[in-house]
């Protein structure tokens, strides 16, 4: 994968040496190579050096990094610092002007918006439930209009979704009902029924009563033990220390440091990262 980064250097060496000579083939056999090596180790999702305005406002300035399947990463940073706009270009809510995102190796401008939205679910930080819908309903209108599937097919899915995390009982409940927690669950389950080959979660807790951040998360710690692709914006550390393959923290704009989470924790190179995480946890120890 590493050598796809290399740069132009390489590339014009290569150019070089091929024109003395058989060229043709040299290029086929690149070109095979190139094919073998995708297919063995594609990383699910690529992110190459996104960049994003809003009109004289940059506000991502290159972003790049690899996620495998099964990978969890976190990321944090500061208010503002375009964390929710990353995620929002990853499933092309919003779009960018320079860079490249590929969903296992397809490029995610050239898909249609219902492939995207099935391949790629979002759980939000507001709860966008429809409010006249049961929980079960909520759960199988996008199986219905997105994967078009039939009545009773849908409902027997739903009901799976909402058995995944834990709310089978609560199916015919209406959102005014059910407390944020279990909303968000519906949420989560909603997201879980398209089959998403990755999950996007955008501060899934942060609107949450104290008392109900827990289920939510111990829903998502499950989801990454069975060996769903996520990319999470929170700053429950609790998660990122259990649940993250991988923590990332951003600010403005940029990847600050990546890294193992207690890589972060314990021995960060950069100051910013330091302080950074101090402050979250001194903020969570007050809470
Ligand atoms: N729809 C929008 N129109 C204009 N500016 C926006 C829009 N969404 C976000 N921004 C700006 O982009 C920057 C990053 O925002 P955001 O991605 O929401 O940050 P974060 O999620 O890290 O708090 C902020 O300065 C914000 O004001
Ligand atoms: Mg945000």
């Amino acid at each position: 994968m590493s050598d796809q980064h290399s740069g132009t250097a390489d590339g014009t060496d290569t150019s070089a040496a091929t024109a003395s000579g058989t060229e043709a083939s040299d290029t086929d056999t690149a070109s095979a190579d190139a094919a073998t090596a995708g297919a063995a180790s594609q990383p699910l999702l690529r992110v190459e050096d996104l960049q994003k305005s809003y009109g004289d406002e940059t506000v991502l300035r290159g972003i790049s990094f690899d996620l495998d399947k099964r990978d969890v990463e976190v990321i944090i940073g500061p208010s503002g610092s375009g964390k929710s706009t990353m995620l929002r270009c990853v499933n092309r809510l919003t779009e960018f002007q320079g860079g490249a995102i590929y969903l296992d190796g397809e490029s995610v401008m050239a898909m249609n918006d219902n492939d995207l939205r099935r391949r790629v679910g979002m759980v939000f930080q507001d709860i966008n439930l429809f409010a006249h819908l049961t929980a079960l309903q909520n759960v199988t209108l996008g199986l219905r209009k997105v994967r078009g599937m039939g009545k009773e097919a849908a409902r027997e899915k739903a009901m799976d979704q909402l058995d995944r995390v834990g709310l089978a009982s609560q199916a015919d409940s209406y959102p005014a009902e059910l407390s944020g927690g279990q909303k968000q669950r519906v949420g989560i389950a909603r997201a879980l029924a398209m089959d998403p080959e990755l999950l996007l979660f955008d501060e899934p807790t942060s609107a949450l009563d104290p008392e109900l951040v827990g289920e939510v998360l111990e829903v998502m710690r499950d989801l990454a033990e069975g060996g769903m692709t996520m990319l999470v914006v929170t700053h429950e550390m609790g998660f990122a220390r259990r649940a993250a393959s991988s923590l990332m923290f951003l600010d403005e704009g940029r990847i600050v440091e990546r890294g193992p989470p207690e890589q972060l924790f314990d021995d960060p190179e950069h100051d910013r990262t330091a302080e950074f995480l101090q402050r979250l946890t001194t903020i969570s120890e007050e809470v």
